[in-house]
C-alpha cells in the first residue's frame, strides 16, 4: 500500500509510505534532507570508532564494516553476537549518539507508528560493492517492544523482508539515500537482509562509492 504522508501540506516534501508487512514501513525519502549531515556525523564517529569488520562466531569475516554510537554497541567475536558498552578495538565507551541521528530515528519511529522510541544503541553499517548482509534476525536486544529504524545512505541497495521463519518467502525492497525502513510489533523478529551490493554509481553525486545503513535498535528495557 503507498499513500502519501503529507498529502495536505504543500510546504512539506512529498514522503512516500510503503507497507512491507504487518508493524513494517519504508518511509521514502524520510532522511532525504538530513543525508549530508548524517554523512558528516558517519566520518567523525568513524575517526573515533573505526569501521572493521566482524567475525562471525562461525568465523567467518562480515563482509560489510561495522561501527557503533550509543550507550551499547553491536558486536560479534568467536563467543557470539551481544551488545557490548565499550568499544573491542579501542577499549573505550562508543561515541554518544549525535542528536541529529536521534531525532531523525525519533521522528521516523513516531510517523512509523511507534511513538516513545528511544534508541540506546546505533550500529552503522559500511557495504562496498559485492558486500551483504545475509538473512537474519535482529533478536540481541532485551526490549522487543521497541522497533528497529533503518536509514539507508548511499548507493542504493535490495533490501530483503521475509516473515518470522527463515524459510518464510522474502520480498525484495530496492532502496536509496534517504529512506528509512521501521519494523516492529508483529514483525519485530522478521527475517531481513541485503543482497550483494551493486558495483554501479547512482544518478546523484555521492561522497563515495559505498552505502551507508544507521540501524537504531532499544537494547535495554526503558
Ligand atoms: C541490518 O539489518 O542491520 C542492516 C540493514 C541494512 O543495511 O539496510
Ligand atoms: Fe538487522
Amino acid at each position: 500500500m503507498i499513500e502519501d504522508l503529507f498529502a495536505d501540506d504543500d510546504s512539506l516534501p512529498r514522503q512516500w509510505r510503503e507497507e512491507l508487512a504487518p508493524g513494517a514501513v519504508i518511509l521514502r525519502g524520510y532522511a532525504g534532507n538530513s543525508a549530508e549531515q548524517l554523512l558528516q556525523n558517519i566520518v567523525s564517529l568513524a575517526a573515533i570508532s573505526p569501521f572493521r569488520h566482524l567475525i562471525t562466531p562461525g568465523g567467518h569475516r562480515m563482509s560489510v564494516g561495522m561501527t557503533n554510537c550509543g550507550a551499547l554497541g553491536w558486536v560479534s567475536d568467536e563467543y557470539g553476537y551481544r551488545y557490548s558498552a565499550s568499544d573491542p578495538l579501542t577499549g573505550r565507551c562508543w561515541p554518544p549518539i549525535p542528536d541529529c541521528f536521534r531525532s531523525l530515528a525519533e521522528r521516523a519511529a513516531e510517523a512509523a507508528g511507534y511513538a516513545h522510541f528511544s534508541p540506546d544503541a546505533c550500529l552503522v553499517n559500511r557495504y562496498v560493492p559485492h558486500a551483504r548482509l545475509t538473512l537474519h534476525q535482529d533478536k540481541n536486544e532485551r526490549d522487543m517492544t521497541q522497533p528497529i529504524v533503518s536509514v539507508s545512505l548511499g548507493l542504493p541497495a535490495i533490501f530483503l523482508f521475509g516473515g518470522t521463519e527463515r524459510e518464510h518467502p522474502c520480498r525484495r525492497f530496492p532502496l536509496v539515500q534517504g529512506d528509512v525502513v521501521v519494523w516492529g510489533g508483529e514483525s519485530r523478529l522478521n527475517y531481513h537482509g541485503v543482497l550483494p551490493l551493486k558495483d554501479t554509481l547512482p544518478p546523484w553525486p555521492i561522497r563515495e562509492a559505498v552505502r551507508y545503513n544507521l540501524t537504531f535498535r532499544r537494547v535495554m528495557p526503558a
